[in-house]
């Protein structure tokens, strides 16, 4: 929809990213300026790819545009292999054109918030490099950009790739710091919240029909994930991690946030990564982010699957 709520997303797809790109794609209210791919769950060269891969898998009425994603300066500690499979995709192995030159993510990113000063609202739902890069190569992006909401970090529960840390913030802690502190308005959803959103074998069951390419494409997805959390994690259900992200940025009344003061432990033998907020009774961190701290579950899982259906209706074959 060309004059719908303009979304930049920043994803390290990840089966969950799909889900939430797909979602976004499908949503007639909304329009994807941007897709920028960064490194995480598995390498960068793979995260564009798999932006590309997703986009031509569903083919929605509006192309974004797509950033290309690099190694952070730090490198990558670690991948995500493990829940969403060599490929990040769950072994779908996608087939992908010919990768066309793709600008920079960071530059993608100044160039959407530029473009549309004070309407993008970008959901970072991978490692804050692009987001860090972005405010360094263009510091006046701060007061241009409408929000940002990240997926990551923990609110006071248990890190999910180390005991004290969550996936994206652990990959990148310099860059996610950079984030943190800067002045643009901020909302951070942590896997404390995010984990509470589960899906339950029953959603193989009412997958959009096969004749849609979002049906398609989530049975191609989706299975490896179930598998996944069950043999690594011994569920038995999923976390949709970034599409319950997506849905705090465009449903905020479904969430309780609080103004907290947080940073980022960059180097700590088990802390590395890890979301410090500042709970003194006499603060001395300046409040920099909105936490969600409550989710309305039954609500948010809700608006996902109904997201789910409405990517299959509007990517139903032609008769
Ligand atoms: O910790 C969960 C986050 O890490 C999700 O965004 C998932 O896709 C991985 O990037
Ligand atoms: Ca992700």
């Amino acid at each position: 929809m060309m004059n719908g709520k303009k979304i930049l997303l920043d994803v390290d797809p990840g089966i969950d990213d799909a889900v939430a790109l797909m979602m976004a794609l499908f949503d007639p209210q909304l329009e994807v300026v941007a897709v920028t791919a960064v490194g995480g769950n598995v390498p960068p060269d793979q995260a564009t790819r798999n932006v590309q891969a997703i986009i031509e898998q569903l083919d929605p009425p509006r192309w974004p545009r797509i950033g290309r994603a690099s190694m952070p300066e730090m490198g990558l500690p670690t991948r995500n292999v493990q829940l969403h499979g060599p490929d990040g995709l769950g072994n779908a192995n996608f087939q992908v054109s010919e990768l066309q030159h793709r600008h920079a993510s960071e530059k993608v990113i100044c160039d959407e918030v530029r473009a549309a000063p004070g309407e993008v609202t970008i959901v970072a739902l991978g490692p804050l490099t692009n987001l860090a890069r972005a405010l360094a190569r263009d510091p006046g992006l701060v007061s241009l950009v409408g929000q940002i909401v990240i997926m990551g970090g923990t609110l006071s529960g248990s890190g999910n790739i180390t005991p004290a840390a969550e996936f994206n913030i652990y990959c990148d802690p310099e860059s996610a710091r950079a984030v943190f502190r800067c002045a643009a308005t901020k909302t951070l959803v942590p896997i404390d919240i995010t984990s509470q959103v589960a899906f339950g074998y029953d959603l193989l069951d009412n997958l959009p029909s096969e004749t849609s390419r979002a049906g398609r494409f989530l049975r191609r997805v989706l299975p490896f994930l179930f598998r996944s959390y069950r043999q690594e994690l011994g569920y038995e259900d999923i976390r949709l991690n970034d599409a319950t992200a997506l849905v705090a940025a465009l449903h905020a009344e479904l969430f309780d946030v609080e103004l907290a003061a947080a940073d980022v432990e960059l180097s700590g033998e088990l802390t590395t990564g890890a979301t410090v907020f500042d709970r003194r009774r006499i603060r001395e961190w300046r409040t920099n982010v909105a936490v969600a701290t409550k989710v309305d579950v039954a609500a948010v899982r809700d608006t996902i699957l109904r997201g789910i259906a409405a990517a299959g209706e509007a990517s139903e074959d032609a008769k």
